[in-house]
């Protein structure tokens, strides 16, 4: 168990010595457009040497204050020492011998831990694999060969993952365009989008249902995944009550109901996972991203009935459940569980909130101003005709990065601001950065 720890880095600006990207990024992303394949985007071609806390420092010497902790993954900071002791400590020891053919005992203990830490008591099974799609493609599996039926909902405005299966769940075309077929009896239904489409949760849920049981028709149907806060889609909050509600209409027809939490997990919004906030209690629980604090790690996490329908040796790979990542993971839990995370995510949240109220208070572009904990985003809609404002966001975050500050964009539209700072943040470093905000909209007004 590692001691509760006193968070590191206080200073509150930016360092810039020179353009952001600046000349030795320049010229690596030079060598990269050589040699890594154009498929492989970066929103912010800046070339990172160092990274701590909630800063990264770049090859140029150029300290950036990153508000997206590498879309989520270190949440609980970059090179978070506890972490960082666990996986050095295990490479001594052992780097692989793969579960599946001579296993270890770390995996059992992060199964155990995560049996505790999901919501609801009841008993519960792991697996764990490489990646967040990784996970997704194995709750499948495991949910049809519970259920013995085929098809599969996703939510409108989520998104799972870069695999053939998970392609075909995602809302947005753009991922996947050019590279079908894609993997049939997957079905897209409408989500809870209070801002955009003004329902209460049990009116969404309402239509919701009334797609999967008209189009999909409830005896096919093995499950629906749904992100808590869909992440990609824009940190959609779904109204009160809509998830309970899904999730009871899944309970009472045999579907199981799974939560995608590999953005919202592990303390990102205050709370081990998102689904608390909600009041569910997920037949299935999907982790990845922080769950390892930058390591590959992923995990499936459910109930034993179900969690145990595939037969021996139809789950697993060469490296899932990796003994250095599952160190790192181990470290992760004992961070969160007596560290100052939780507590740190919801003052992350409630600075955030109140900055960014005063923001759209004074900012026309802004039309909603949503989150939990450290999962804030902004959304830009044209005052004049109620549009997604496209092109603003980027153009913030463009402006942000010159500034030393690193933004994420989000959005079907591409048209929201997402903060997903890590839990080191203080409140002066999100002041600094909301005046840098500030300033890009003012030039875009
Ligand atoms: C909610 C959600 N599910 C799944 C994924 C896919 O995870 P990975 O990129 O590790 O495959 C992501 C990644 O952004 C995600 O945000």
């Amino acid at each position: 168990m590692s001691a509760p720890r006193v968070l590191p880095d206080h200073s509150s600006a930016p360092l810039l010595l020179t353009d952001v990207p600046g000349p030795r990024s320049r010229a690596l992303h030079e060598r990269r457009r050589q040699t890594v394949a154009r498929g492989v985007g970066s929103v912010l071609p800046v070339y990172i040497a160092h990274a701590d806390g909630p800063w990264v420092t770049d090859v140029d010497g150029n300290r950036l204050l990153d508000l997206g902790s590498g879309i989520g993954v270190t949440t609980i900071g970059h090179g978070n020492p506890a972490a960082v002791a666990a996986a050095a400590a295990q490479l001594e020891q052992v780097t692989h011998t793969l579960f599946t053919v001579t296993p270890y005992e770390g995996y059992v203990r992060l199964a155990e831990r995560l049996s505790e830490k999901t919501p609801g008591d009841h008993e519960k099974r792991s697996v764990f694999v490489n990646s967040g799609a990784e996970a997704v493609e194995n709750a499948v599996k495991i949910a049809r060969r519970h259920t013995g039926r085929r098809a599969v909902a996703a939510l409108d405005h989520g998104f799972h993952g870069r695999t053939n299966l998970t392609l075909a769940m995602n809302h947005k075309a753009a991922y996947g365009t050019g590279f079908g077929p894609f993997s049939s009896d997957i079905h897209r239904v409408p989500n809870s989008y209070p801002y955009r489409d003004g329902l209460s949760g049990e009116q969404a849920a309402e239509r919701t249902i009334a797609h999967l049981e008209q189009r999909i028709g409830t005896s096919d149907l093995a499950a629906v995944i749904a992100e808590p806060i869909q992440g990609e889609g824009g940190f959609v909050v779904p109204a009160d009550g809509y998830l309970p509600a899904l999730q009871d209409w899944c309970t009472r027809n045999g579907v199981v109901f799974i939560a995608d939490e590999i953005q919202t997990g592990l303390g990102r919004t205050g709370t081990w996972f998102a689904s608390e906030h909600f009041d569910v209690v997920p037949d299935l629980v999907l982790t990845a991203k922080g769950i390892a604090a930058g390591l590959p790690l992923a995990g499936v996490t459910g109930r034993a009935d179900i969690m145990d329908a595939p037969d021996p040796g139809s789950l697993g790979g060469t490296f899932g459940g990796n003994p250095v990542s599952i160190a790192a993971a181990l470290a992760v839990f004992d961070e969160l569980e007596h560290g100052p995370f939780f507590a740190e995510a919801l003052r992350i949240g409630g600075s955030l909130r109140q900055h960014l109220t005063t923001l759209a208070s004074r900012h026309p572009l802004i039309g909603d101003v949503r989150g939990i904990g450290a999962m804030y985003a902004f959304e830009l809609t044209d005052p004049a005709t109620s549009h997604p404002a496209a092109g603003a966001a980027s153009a913030i975050a463009a402006y942000a990065a010159q500034h030393g500050i690193l933004l994420l964009t989000a959005g079907s539209d591409a048209n929201v601001i997402r903060f997903l700072p890590t839990l080191t943040t203080t409140d002066d470093q999100i002041e600094v950065a909301v005046d840098v905000i500030d300033r890009a909209l003012a030039t875009l007004a």
